[in-house]
């Protein structure tokens, strides 16, 4: 039986500007944060790696009381979600959910396109994995999608160079093949990028409307849970907030606070490692 909480996953500390949109939007509920910070980053891994990894993390969530999930990481949404919801979810705990941050990204720029030519900037993982233009291909087959991996992007904004030259000048590298395809909508397809997301707006100019992940899925989550009353009386609302990290929770703690926009009291560690057979064969007893 879970305890009515509301799970935050991510490869580590850039979900926190996800949960950051989601704690603004809907703050009464009790929330859980995971971050893999021992692991990460999950950008440059396998598809098969990254599914094992958010397994194991689902699997923690969901022992610690979770009813709902939201991986908060773009990789692993694209790369793992998929399979969790149609393999893991029905043989362990099929009462629960487990959501991502690919569709309410393209929901959303499909309804903000004029001209049907979406930009989707991500790690390499995201990229290759074509997700977010799958996911719009269903929405809207007339869209087209131009896509660019920006690997050197997370490094530079965990080093704290967000604002140096040197990553304005990076980051001008990486937008301008789709500046020239002439992209109406840009959508941060990263945990990270919000960091950044002024020089984006600034870069593709004031035609461009960029998607901030959290906010699209803080938005997503919010009409999710208005659509399923069944899920949404089985959350507490008693504002609890835990943060979990598979590394040191000190450090966790000092730069956690960089992405969340404040300091994160009582962090603690989660050892995720044990649970390798358990994302395999179901729930422990
Ligand atoms: N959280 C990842 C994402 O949104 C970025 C960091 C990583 O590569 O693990 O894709």
């Amino acid at each position: 039986m879970g305890q009515g909480l509301i799970g935050i996953f991510d490869s580590g500390f850039g979900g926190l500007t996800i949960f950051r949109e989601i704690e603004a939007l809907i703050p009464g509920y009790s929330y859980v944060y995971l971050g893999d910070s021992a692991r990460n980053p999950y950008g440059n891994r396998s598809k098969e790696t990254v599914f094992h990894y958010t397994s194991q993390a689902v699997s923690f969530l969901f022992e610690r009381g979770c009813e709902l999930i939201i991986t908060a990481c773009s990789t692993a949404s694209a790369l793992a979600l998929r399979r969790i919801q149609q393999e893991y979810l029905p043989a362990t705990y099929p009462e629960r959910r487990v959501l991502g941050m690919v569709h309410p990204c393209v929901e959303e720029a499909q309804r903000a396109t004029r001209n049907n030519r979406v930009g989707v900037v991500g790690t390499r993982g995201t990229v290759s994995s074509g997700s977010f233009g799958a996911e719009l291909f269903k929405l809207d087959p007339e869209i087209k999608v131009f896509q660019q991996a920006c690997p050197l992007l997370v490094p530079l904004i965990e080093e704290g160079w967000d604002s140096k030259p040197e990553t304005r000048m990076i980051l001008r590298k990486y937008l301008r093949p789709l500046k020239s395809r002439g992209v109406d909508v840009l959508i941060l397809g990263c945990t990270h990028y919000p960091v950044l997301l002024k020089d984006f707006e600034r870069n593709m100019g004031k035609n461009c409307r960029v998607i901030h992940p959290g906010e699209a899925t803080a938005r997503a989550l919010a009409d999710y849970l208005v659509r399923h009353p069944e899920m949404e009386t089985r959350l507490a609302r008693s504002r609890k907030r835990e943060f979990f990290t598979t590394d040191d929770p000190k450090r966790f703690g000092e730069l956690g606070g960089r992405f969340f926009g404040r300091s994160l009291a009582n962090v603690e560690r989660a050892d995720l490692f044990y649970l390798e057979s358990a994302a395999l064969t179901g729930p422990r007893a």
